[in-house]
């Protein structure tokens, strides 16, 4: 079958791979019918995540047709349609238990959900282990398009303004207006956030965001934390959530501070984006972390963090702890997800999708992909 596979820093290609089989008696293999590619892949595109080996299958949000199930799998049967989530978890341990599924004993010990050593699903069919515990079956009547994200950046967006506890008439601050800030910046409105103000500097981006009712700034031309304060009357947001990671641009001495200490290989990350968070945010506010962080991160202003008696909240998403209440509110139609993608491609085309989703050519925002 074909497979999107990665070989290096800014090497995918699409392969030829053995079709998977059923390992365990937990797992299911299901015909991928929608697939597609997330910031997260980008950092192991842009060789960020030491794991990586060459000829991994990439992919953790997809969807699509169960073909076959284990012995122990009774709620999925052949020809069901499933969305699975990109945390692999096995549904019954500690943390599992405590629906704390990205933190997983038995499946995920670090950086799995961006694979790690399950192949992915920029494929024509995957592997998908512990279904008895993951994917929703989707009713009929919902297209693959209104449903795919529910496998990671909706729950992800919606979890990262979750976290931000907002009280009527709080404004929330979003960093990067990515598919992830895109579903944050709704989110956050759902939740009744009086005002959002979205920081990026791609324009495509910043009007999708301005089209959800955010105001926004643009970083490459105006002094973020600056700009936030007089937009808030000289308090600062109540919230403040990072949906950029650890790939953050900028010019300001900060970010070339990082950018070298990167590129000599002294620091992992470039924490550009979550300085300014904890900058801006007003005293007793929440700094809410959606955004990717691998290793160290530099000059954190934990001093200001902590005098102002800020919360972080942070960590990869529960995913499962939302499909289903997400999936209520895009049937009732609160929610759309649909607005987000930019671009619906053949998987044939996974190396070139790569590239412009990396560079955000052509407004690019999301890429779906077609097995
Ligand atoms: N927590 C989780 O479980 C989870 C799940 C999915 C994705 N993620 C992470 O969320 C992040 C965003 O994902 P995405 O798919 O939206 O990625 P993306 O690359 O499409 O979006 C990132 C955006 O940040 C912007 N940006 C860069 N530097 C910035 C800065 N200094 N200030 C403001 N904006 C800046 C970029 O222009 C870009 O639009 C990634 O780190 C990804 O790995 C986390
Ligand atoms: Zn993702
Ligand atoms: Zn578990």
């Amino acid at each position: 079958m074909k497979a999107n596979c990665w070989f290096g820093k800014h090497d995918v290609r699409l392969c030829e791979v053995p079709e998977p089989q059923l390992l365990s008696p937990r797992d299911a293999i299901v015909r991928v019918t929608l697939t597609s590619i997330c910031g997260s892949d980008l950092h192991l595109y842009d060789g960020h995540v030491p794991s990586m080996q060459e000829g991994d299958v990439l992919g953790h949000e997809f969807m699509g047709e169960v073909v076959s199930v284990g012995s122990a799998v009774e709620n999925l049967r052949p020809g069901d349609r499933v969305v699975v989530p990109f945390a692999i978890s096995c549904g019954r341990c500690f943390y599992c238990r405590r629906e704390l599924w990205s933190l997983c004993d038995n499946s995920n010990p670090g950086y799995s959900h961006m694979l790690g050593g399950y192949a992915g699903g920029q494929a024509e069919m995957v592997r998908v282990p512990f279904a008895d515990a993951g994917p929703l079956k989707i009713p009929a009547g919902l297209r693959d398009e209104q449903v795919l994200f529910l496998s990671d950046v909706l729950p992800t967006g919606y979890m990262a303004a979750e976290n931000c506890q907002i009280q009527q008439g709080d404004v929330v601050a979003v960093w990067g207006c990515g598919p992830v800030g895109q579903f944050a910046i709704r989110s956050a409105r759902l939740l009744r956030a009086e005002r959002v103000i979205a920081i990026d500097r791609e324009p495509a981006r910043l009007s999708m965001a301005a089209a959800a009712g955010a105001d926004v700034i643009d970083f490459s031309a105006e002094h973020v934390t600056e700009r936030l304060t007089e937009m808030t009357g000289g308090r600062g947001p109540d919230a403040c959530i990072d949906c950029v990671g650890l790939e953050a641009y900028g010019r300001s001495p900060d970010a070339l501070y990082d950018r070298a200490r990167t590129t000599l290989m002294l620091a992992t990350d470039r924490p550009t984006a979550l300085r300014q968070a904890v900058k801006a945010c007003r005293k007793g506010g929440v700094v809410s972390i959606a955004g990717v962080y691998g290793g160290f991160v530099d000059k954190l202003p934990l001093g200001a963090a902590f005098a102002k008696g800020l919360t972080f909240k942070m960590g990869q998403t529960h995913v499962q702890r939302y499909l289903r209440p997400l999936l209520k509110r895009i049937e009732d139609g609160t929610i759309d997800p649909t607005f987000v993608i930019t671009h619906r491609v053949p998987l044939e085309f996974a190396p070139e999708a790569f590239d412009m989703f990396k560079h955000k050519r052509d407004g690019c925002v999301k890429i779906v992909l077609t097995p």
